[in-house]
């Protein structure tokens, strides 16, 4: 079945919003493969945000990930990587929409990097490279 790779970013877990965004993705009925607490490594941000590498905000971004453990998890099902997207609400959280994770938890704080909560993989060519990334012995 269709795997994804989600990241409560180091934002959700500071906030104590791990157990809200998980619930999320089960009460949709999608099923948590693999599950990991843990604090970014620079080889990890580099390779997962290496679509970013030169972008002004690469180096806040991949600092930002770093500033704390986050946690990686694999989420399964039919649609799971446009379903946990729709879920997730637009990258920026000022217009996210109400209901969606970012839309009803992050705002904007005036800082360099969005402070959007989660990552969800794109495609499925992401969700594959991606869980690599965090879950290398997958
Ligand atoms: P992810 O699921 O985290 O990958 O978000 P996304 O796919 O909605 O956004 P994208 O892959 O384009 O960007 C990755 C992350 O970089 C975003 O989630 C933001 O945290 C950050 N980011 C993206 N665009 C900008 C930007 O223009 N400015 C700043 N400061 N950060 C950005
Ligand atoms: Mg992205």
């Amino acid at each position: 079945t269709e795997r994804t790779l989600v990241l409560v970013k180091p934002d959700g877990v500071q906030r104590g919003l791990i157990g809200q965004i998980i619930a999320r993705i089960e009460a949709k009925g999608y099923s948590i493969e693999k599950l990991e607490l843990v604090h970014a490594t620079a080889e990890q941000l580099a390779a997962h945000y290496e679509e970013h590498e030169g972008k002004p905000f690469y180096q806040p971004l991949v600092d930002f990930m770093s500033e704390g453990p986050l946690v990686a998890l694999v989420a399964s099902g039919h649609g799971v990587i446009p379903g946990f997207r729709s879920l997730a609400g637009t990258t920026d959280p000022t217009t996210a929409a109400p209901g969606t994770i970012r839309g009803d938890f992050a705002r904007d704080w005036g800082v360099s990097v969005q402070k959007n909560l989660v990552h969800g993989s794109d495609s499925e060519e992401s969700a594959a490279r991606e869980i690599a990334i965090w879950f290398p012995e997958d």
